[in-house]
């Protein structure tokens, strides 16, 4: 059984995290800022900068002035501390939403301000369920969220926090879908065997069980329900430099 708080080996392939498992994780000393936040190593640390360079391109008032901007489930690897140099820059006011083990590993500055808890229910009770953002950004969290969240709240919820002209951004988003697609296509069998070695074409099944996991229809849902509140809603590809771009989707929630 591994512990999340204290096993220095942690095969991320096989544990289901949740709110409560990143609370661990966040306290395990052996692991490094992304494996804190459940991630390999191979998987982040060079490609934080290029991460970072496809979030602002679709968050456009990161890189305007005197913005209010929200990080929901921020971690503590290097995308905050981006965030936060970047926001100190732009003279924005940053919130980030995520637990106490979380947020209390990210520095303190004067132009952010830190509420606990997990998202929507956080809102009320630390008091700004009424505030409005300029930008919203939720990376690579929406997943976690599925299991423990009813996401048409989120989507409610980030409607209602979006000021006029204001957009989110739901990115990383793993969708069983596209991951279906990729792997029934020539470059999928072709990137499958460059991975495993083996020249074999990856298992892809039409009617496979998705329990627990995102797939088209969840975003299309999710989407509507956005568009029918009166906003604007985009499914978009990642920049095809990050590492999960053959099988992650972003997701742009925009209020006209
Ligand atoms: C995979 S990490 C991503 C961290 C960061 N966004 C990044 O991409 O570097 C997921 C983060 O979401 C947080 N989280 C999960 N569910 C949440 C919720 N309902 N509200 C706020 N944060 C949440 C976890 O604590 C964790 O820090």
């Amino acid at each position: 059984m591994t512990d999340l708080a204290s096993d220095a080996k942690i095969d991320f392939a096989q544990v289901e995290l949740s709110y409560e498992g990143f609370r661990s994780l966040a306290r395990n000393p052996h692991l490094s800022v992304h494996g804190r936040i459940g991630f390999p190593d191979s998987y982040r640390e060079s490609h934080e900068p290029n991460i970072f360079a496809d979030i602002r391109a679709k968050l456009p008032a990161l890189d305007a002035r005197q913005k209010r901007i929200l990080d929901i489930g921020p971690g503590c690897a290097n995308l905050p501390r981006m965030l936060m140099a970047l926001c100190e820059e732009q003279g924005h006011e940053l919130r980030l939403i995520d637990s106490p083990e979380m947020l209390s590993q990210l520095p303190d500055a004067g132009h952010v301000r830190k509420h606990e808890g997990a998202f929507p229910g956080c809102m009320a009770r630390a008091g700004i369920a009424d505030v409005q953002f300029d930008a919203i950004l939720c990376y690579s969290v929406l997943h976690y969220m599925f299991i423990e969240t009813n996401l048409f709240s989120v989507v409610d919820a980030t409607v209602r926090a979006l000021a006029p002209g204001g957009r989110a951004l739901f990115g990383d988003i793993p969708n069983l879908s596209k991951r279906r697609r990729f792997f029934a296509s020539e470059a999928g069998h072709a990137y499958h065997k460059a991975y495993t070695g083996k020249d074999e074409a990856p298992e892809v099944q039409i009617f496979e069980d998705a329990t627990g996991r995102i797939d088209d229809s969840v975003l299309l849902a999710m989407m509507q329900r956005a568009q029918q509140a009166g906003c604007d809603a985009y499914l978009v590809p990642q920049s095809r430099d990050l590492p999960m771009a053959n099988r992650r989707d972003d997701l742009i929630i925009g209020k006209p």
